[in-house]
């Protein structure tokens, strides 16, 4: 058995001020008619041997979930947010009985190559049984510090190579000498493991966050297709990330190197890369126009936009939020998102 687990429950604030605190990234559409949730549920339609999926999302989000969502599905809403790898745990435990293999998945990434995807899942499913902790590699082509970075070992099988060493988000000198090095691809944010393999690594290296996570779902209420974990137990829950919890710590990591044509459409920058574009490379969408302007990315879902004679700059507009900043820069949205915070 293998059972698809989205995470859904990240709060996307680079992509601002389209994607926020009540609808995230993952509930928009933007490359795509079909929002990054619905891609990734598309994702794993026809994937062999796979059952229905389940989500793991925060209970705020239970409608965009429902109406985006499929019917046979699973959730599983956190009453708060405490990072991904208490999320996975979650799952991993609702799973533990079944003992079923998991390939945790985030709910905000563009696969182009669907197929190159589920071959790489095939190649790693031998390994998931003898309790390995498969992660999914990606050929980095920039320094970019907002990733895991992996450095390959040896070949434990077709095309999967034992994990030597596991840096979640290196600082950028870091990151720009195991580009040099070579023999680095980036974490895929992408997992693959049974759900006992998980709990086991918890067990070792995170036992306060496993005995949380068992308290919160031994006092969960179950209702149809949803289970919300106990709020007090999971409050008490200590908040990290899979990556930075178990994935840098546990021995038994496996890479699956593949070329799917990933992104993790992380940054305005990144969805300029991805989109569309008009002659004079501008990606726009919405009522937006470029006049004499090169480059740009202006996307509105409201006022008509218009931009003359300007280049590389990009242009948000939504409901009523302007943001402008030039291209390249588009990890700043974070100090808006924060001067945000202050307005009154
Ligand atoms: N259910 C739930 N609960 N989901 C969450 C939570 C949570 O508390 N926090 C984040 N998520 C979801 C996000 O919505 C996203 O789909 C996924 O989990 C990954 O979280 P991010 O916050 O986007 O992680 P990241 O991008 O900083 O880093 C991860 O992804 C990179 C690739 O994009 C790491 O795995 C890196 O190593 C990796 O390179
Ligand atoms: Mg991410």
């Amino acid at each position: 058995r293998l059972t698809p687990v989205i995470l859904s429950g990240g709060s996307g604030t680079r992509l601002w001020p389209v994607s926020r605190g009540e609808r995230p990234k993952q509930f928009i559409a933007l490359t795509d008619e079909r929002t990054m949730f619905q891609l990734t549920l598309a994702r794993i339609a026809g994937l062999a041997g796979a059952t229905a999926p389940v989500i793991v999302g925060n209970a705020a989000h239970v409608d965009l979930i429902h109406d985006q969502g499929d019917e046979g599905m699973t959730l599983i809403l956190e009453p708060m947010a405490r990072n991904t790898a208490p999320a996975i745990a979650l799952a991993a435990i609702a799973l533990e009985e079944q003992d079923s293999a998991m390939l945790v998945m985030p709910s905000d990434h563009v696969i182009a190559d669907v197929a190159a995807f589920h071959a790489a899942i095939a190649r790693a499913r031998d390994l998931v049984a003898q309790g390995w902790l498969v992660t999914f590699g990606i050929e980095p082509d920039a320094p970019e510090t907002g990733f895991g970075y992996i450095a390959l070992g040896d070949e434990l099988a077709d095309g999967v190579r034992k994990v030597a060493r596991f840096v979640e988000k290196p600082d950028a000198a870091r990151a720009a000498q195991m580009l040099a090095d070579g023999g680095h691809v980036w974490n895929a944010g992408i997992f693959l493991f049974s759900a006992r393999a998980y709990l086991a690594a918890l067990a070792q290296h995170q036992p306060a966050m496993l005995a949380a996570a068992r308290a919160a779902m031994a006092g969960a209420s179950h209702g149809g297709n949803i289970i919300q974990p106990a709020a007090e137990a999971f409050a008490a829950c200590p908040s990290d990330s899979i990556d930075y919890a178990v994935m840098e710590r546990a021995d038994k990591v496996a890479c699956a190197p593949v070329a799917m044509g990933w992104s993790d459409v992380g940054s305005w920058d990144a969805l300029h890369a991805l989109a569309p574009k008009d002659a004079a490379n501008n990606a726009l969408h919405g009522p937006s126009y470029a006049i004499e302007a090169t480059g740009c990315l202006i996307r509105s879902d409201g006022p008509h936009v218009t931009v003359v004679g300007a280049n590389d700059l990009i242009v948000i507009a939504t409901g009523d939020e302007i943001l402008i900043l030039p291209r390249g820069k588009s990890q700043d949205v974070r100090k808006a998102v924060a001067a945000l915070a202050e307005r009154v």
